[in-house]
């Protein structure tokens, strides 16, 4: 069944179903982390895009309330990891809610100063170049600086409040 909303909805109903509309769209998850004076932040996060390939960039939407969300402002270089099927223990982890325990999962290494996946599907390091504040969340765009990936793409995907399996799924879309 279809659900129109508009904005002249109260506010919950509005919010609800934008819920409801975000929840079935499938999306890869990622370890967004930092590094500030030797201590490791991260957080898990879909809100991930790439920006331009002039220069290479990305954006990353984090929540002003978020334990990463500070230690980013302030870092000058941030990491994104793109979690693969293999680092679902790593993507648990990283809701542990004590900051500190999230990198006890996981062969996390130093990369340009940012904490880094070995194992996940790859991973970018991105320069901050720009902090935008809108609502709850900040949008911090940073050019990339790295970058590295796996060939065999098996990517951790978030849908309907669950993480999915898509790996069969390129040999199926060629079928159609
Ligand atoms: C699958 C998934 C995707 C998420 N995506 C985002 C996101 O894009 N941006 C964000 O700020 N928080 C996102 N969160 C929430 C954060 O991972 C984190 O739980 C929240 O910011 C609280 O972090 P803290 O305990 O470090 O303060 C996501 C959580 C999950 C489980």
């Amino acid at each position: 069944m279809s659900r129109v909303t508009d904005a002249n909805l109260p506010t919950s109903e509005l919010i609800d179903n934008f819920r409801n509309a975000m929840r079935h769209v499938a999306a890869t998850v990622y370890a967004v982390t930092t590094q500030v004076d030797g201590e490791r932040f991260g957080i898990l996060a879909t809100a991930v895009s790439s920006l331009s390939f002039d220069p290479p960039s990305l954006l990353v939407c984090v929540n002003q309330t978020a334990s990463l969300h500070d230690p980013l402002a302030q870092a000058e270089t941030f990491g994104i990891n793109v979690l693969g099927l293999g680092n679902r223990n790593v993507a648990e982890h990283f809701q542990k809610p004590l900051p500190t325990d999230r990198f006890a999962e996981g062969d996390w290494q130093d990369w340009h100063g940012v904490p880094v996946l070995a194992s996940a599907q790859s991973s970018l390091i991105c320069r901050t170049a720009h902090r935008h504040e809108f609502g709850t969340h900040s949008i911090f765009v940073g050019t990339l600086e790295a970058a590295k990936h796996r060939d065999n793409a098996t990517p951790l995907t978030y849908y309907d409040r669950h993480y999915i399996d898509i790996s069969e799924a390129p040999e199926k879309a060629r079928k159609l």
